[in-house]
This record gives structure tokens, sequence and C-alpha cells, in this order.
């Protein structure tokens, strides 16, 4: 199976948002207005996975100077700042009919790859605890529970420096 990583499009935006809401459950998932504003505000940092031609991953997030995601970098208009030192990781997610074949360690390398080239400083996410051990293989420190109360769980700062 063969994964093609391409830069996000207008045009996705029904498919993307299909994927994600059956990733994550709804109080999580971004809603379509929020991936409209992502793919307007942010396509240099928004990548699609497509297996024969359909989205099955995706992999997005904003550029920011601040040290860690909180809440406000989610609303619409979050303040994405192209010069931001930091590359974050709003959302990684892989079809459930096509996880556990590498294809979001695929996707999570093609971004920060992406980000080291553009000269950001490190790489930011928040994520659950089942998952800290995930993130720590691609080099991502834990550092502690985040601030950030989005779908009302606990969240860890994730960061890894490039
Ligand atoms: C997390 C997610 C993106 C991984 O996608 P994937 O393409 O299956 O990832 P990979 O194949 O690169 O890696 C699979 C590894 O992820 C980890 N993993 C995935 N889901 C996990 C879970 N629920 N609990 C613990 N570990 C998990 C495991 O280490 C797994 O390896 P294993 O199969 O050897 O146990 C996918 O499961 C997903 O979309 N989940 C729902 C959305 C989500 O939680 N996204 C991350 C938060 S931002």
């Amino acid at each position: 199976m063969e994964l093609y990583i391409r830069k996000v499009r207008p045009e996705d935006l029904d498919r993307v948002t299909e994927v994600e809401s059956l990733c994550f459950p709804e109080a999580e998932a971004a809603t379509r207005e929020s991936f409209a504003y992502r793919i307007s505000a942010f396509p240099d940092s928004f990548y699609v996975g497509e297996v024969d031609g359909v989205i099955v991953a995706l992999v997005n997030g904003c550029c920011t100077n601040k040290p860690f995601i909180c809440d406000e970098l989610y609303e619409p208009d979050g303040g994405h700042d192209p010069n931001g030192e930091n590359q974050t990781i709003f959302g990684l997610a892989t079809h459930p009919d096509f996880q556990r074949q590498g294809i979001a360690e695929q996707m999570m390398n093609h971004i920060i790859g992406v980000a080291r080239a553009a000269g950001r400083k490190r790489m930011v996410l928040t994520c659950k605890d089942k998952l800290i051990h995930y993130y720590e293989k691609f080099g991502y420190e834990n550092k502690g529970v985040s601030e950030s109360v989005h779908g009302g769980v606990v969240w860890y700062d994730m960061v890894m420096e490039l």
C-alpha cells in the first residue's frame, strides 16, 4: 500500500471533516468551519495522505511563538503566525480502516521535515496519556499536563526541539 502525501486543497474540506469525525469524539473533532479556516490560513502546514486517490489521513497545525498549544489557537482566526518559531500539531488522524500500518508515522515525519526546512525551532502538540509513548518515539518530550481543556479531557504538552 502506497501513501501519497500532499498539501491540502480547498476541495478537500468535506473529506478531511469526514475523516476527522471518524477518528475523534464529537467534542474533540474539528468542525467543518474550523477546517475551512485552517485550510485558508495555513495550507503550508496542513497535509493529507491518500491511498489510491482517496484521503485516509491528515496532519495539520498552525505556527506560533507560543511555547505550548492553548485553546485560543483552535478558535477560528486563532492567530496563526507564519513566522512563528513553533510548528504545532492540532490534529493527526488516520481513517480507522487504515490504522496501525505506519501511516500516521509517515504523516508526522513529513510535517517535521516541512517544519525543519522552514527553519522552525520546535514541534508542539498536546495528546492524551495513552499516546505519550507514541510521540516520544519521534523525539517529543512530555512537559506535563496542558492548560488546554479542549473537549473536556486532560491533555499533555509534548515538545520536540528541531
Ligand atoms: C493515533 C493515530 C493517529 C495513529 O495512526 P496510525 O496510522 O495507526 O499510526 P501508526 O501506524 O504510525 O502507529 C500506530 C501506533 O500508534 C499507537 N497507538 C495508536 N492508537 C493507540 C491507542 N489507542 N492507545 C495506545 N497506543 C496507540 C501504538 O503505539 C501503535 O503501534 P502498535 O500498532 O504497534 O501498537 C490513529 O490511531 C488515530 O487517528 N486515532 C484517533 C485520533 C487521535 O487520537 N489522534 C491523535 C491525537 S492528536
